[in-house]
């Protein structure tokens, strides 16, 4: 197979640098920016690629292997940026292809590895290609790259099908000539055709496009969803809701998509550099999930699974499990997040009572979801694999619960709020300083309001102060990377323990995590790595405080 080096202005020695380790994704910590709320180059509320380049050093110092970048580029923003009209350019908003180089260029100056979104499920309504096509009118050649159909009813009134938008209301909108077309998220976002050729070459060209930029990698979003079942079937059921994730629908997890992929791994292959996929694929069962990471498709798949786990022992231990069972027969590491950009932060999930889901709107006890956030995120980096972490979730942030409604943004609230509505509370700008315009997330204000506290959530006020969780995950970072080598492996061996209590061995390293509210006895395993909170020791047995993870070696 040729390996062409990239012909792009980010290649050389700088690419050399970070592409030394082969593999290196199989135990990575990748750190997701929201371009929009990581800092702000230019004083105009928004977060850019400048500002993202200049805080590449925090990165490097906080000890992740790569960034993951959602979508910046050339967007109507009418879903923040997953609303592609462009993709071979940047947004103004965010900067250019110039700085995207840059961008790409100190990251691997600085080690650190860059990851791009791509969105292939749907454009934007103000992608060439729909406008032409709704412009041509019936018959247009263009009309075939999206499902356009004639609605039913009478008079084709009616949609073509009963699926709905994961942001509510009908999948469904009518262009004035009377047909309608298709569109799983907002109507801003027709969804493409991918039985035409056209649709897959262009993809394919776009993958190159950003590969010779120097990328190393691609978050492919609703990777489950490129392929609908053939008629488009109704779903026959007004519970779509409640389908979602559990089933394979109609629209989702269909098994044509993995032929996709592989045709995309064969890109990717030609490229030198260790360069990788990650799936957004949200499907009934980590089982399904491992389809998408077989040896030749993608090379990790986020883990929902995880994400959607209750703070319990006994739920965390099953879905821990399936989800190394699951992953080893296809040889792909296993990956963990508990945060992103459309989910209630895990300080606030677990500050809530269980049950509720991944959309919650209540602040709940802060502090103990602090408690708990510090204590999950500790034992998400003792796993064996792939780590996700979110912006702002090193420094605890809370979910902003109550922003006002006319600064939300989010198309899911105003379209009647599906599973994904609410997200504006977890995309607030991250705040760097103690005090100072938008607590140093830029010259200007923020796109979303800050609460009064950020302040002292800070980067800077966290930085080198004992306990704080920024240190905490630094001090975890480094340990799971140099003296522990966490990542590494694909299974744990668990030990006894008290209910409540997870307790696994991994060589010399033992993690052990207490869910309950009350401390507990267990053995002292060695010495204390790292602790989310105050552990004490003495003859040979350590007394761990509730809601709290110990990181132990018994070296
Ligand atoms: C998943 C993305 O993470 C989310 O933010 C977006 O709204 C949908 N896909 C549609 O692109």
């Amino acid at each position: 197979m040729t390996q062409h080096s990239s012909t792009g202005p980010a290649d050389n020695s700088a690419l050399a640098t970070v592409a030394s380790r082969r593999d290196w994704w199989r135990d990575a910590v990748i750190y997701q920016v929201y371009p929009r709320s990581f800092a702000d180059s230019n004083g105009d509320g928004m977060g850019d690629l400048e500002g993202v380049r200049s805080r590449l050093p925090y990165l490097r110092d906080l000890g992740i292997d790569a960034v993951w970048l959602s979508p910046f580029y050339a967007s109507p923003q009418a879903d923040a940026g997953y609303d592609v009209a462009d993709y071979r350019a940047v947004d103004p908003m965010f900067g250019n292809l110039l700085d995207a180089d840059a961008l790409i260029r100190d990251a691997h100056d600085l080690g650190l590895r860059i990851i791009v979104d791509l969105v292939p499920n749907h454009s934007s309504d103000q992608h060439e290609w729909f406008k032409r096509a709704v412009a041509e009118g019936p018959g247009s050649p263009l009309r075939d790259r999206y499902h356009f159909r004639p609605g039913k009813g009478a008079n084709g009134e009616l949609p073509p099908n009963d699926w709905e938008s994961i942001f509510g209301g009908p999948a469904w909108t009518q262009v004035e000539d009377g047909e309608w077309y298709l569109h799983l998220f907002a109507p801003e976002q027709p969804d493409f055709n991918w039985e035409h050729p056209a649709v897959g070459d262009e993809f394919r060209s776009v993958l190159r496009f950003w590969l010779d930029m120097g990328v190393d990698g691609f978050r492919i979003d609703v990777a489950h969803g490129l392929v609908k079942a053939d008629g488009l079937p109704d779903l026959g059921s007004h519970e779509q809701l409640k389908l979602l994730g559990n089933d394979v629908m109609p629209f989702f997890d269909q098994d044509g998509v993995h032929a996709i992929y592989r045709e995309w791994r064969l890109v990717l292959d030609e490229y030198a550099g260790d360069r990788i996929f990650v799936a957004e694929a949200w499907t009934p069962t980590v089982e399904r999930t491992a389809n998408y990471v077989r040896p030749d498709e993608l090379h990790q798949a986020f883990n929902f699974q995880y994400l959607g786990t209750d703070w319990d022992a006994a739920e965390l231990r099953v879905v821990i499990d399936r989800t190394l069972d699951a992953m080893r027969p296809v040889g792909a590491p296993a990956t963990w997040v508990l945060s992103n950009h459309d989910v209630t932060r895990h300080a606030t999930r677990f500050a809530n009572e269980p049950g509720l889901g991944t959309q919650i709107r209540l602040a709940g006890d802060r502090e103990l979801g602090l408690r708990r956030a510090r204590a999950a995120s500790l034992l998400m980096l003792a796993l064996p694999g792939s780590a996700y972490v979110y912006q702002g979730e090193e420094l605890g942030l809370p979910d902003v619960v109550d922003l006002p409604d006319e600064v939300r943004q989010d198309p899911a609230y105003f379209r009647g709020a599906g599973q994904d509505g609410f997200r504006d509370g977890c995309r607030v700008p991250i705040p760097w300083t103690r005090e100072g315009s938008s607590y140093g997330f830029g010259a200007g204000g923020s796109w979303l309001p800050q609460p009064a506290e950020w302040g002292e959530l800070s980067i800077e006020a966290q930085t080198g102060a004992a306990g704080s969780t920024l240190e905490l995950y630094r001090t975890a970072l480094s340990v799971r990377r140099e003296e522990a080598g966490l990542g590494a492996g694909d299974s744990v061996d668990w030990l006894k323990a008290p209910e409540g209590v997870l307790a696994f061995r991994r060589g010399e390293f033992v993690c052990v995590t207490n869910t309950t509210g009350e401390a507990v006895t267990v053995p002292a395993y060695g010495r204390v790595l790292v602790a989310s909170g105050e552990v004490t020791v003495a003859e040979g047995e350590a007394k761990v405080p509730g809601d709290t993870t110990v990181w132990w070696t018994t070296a």
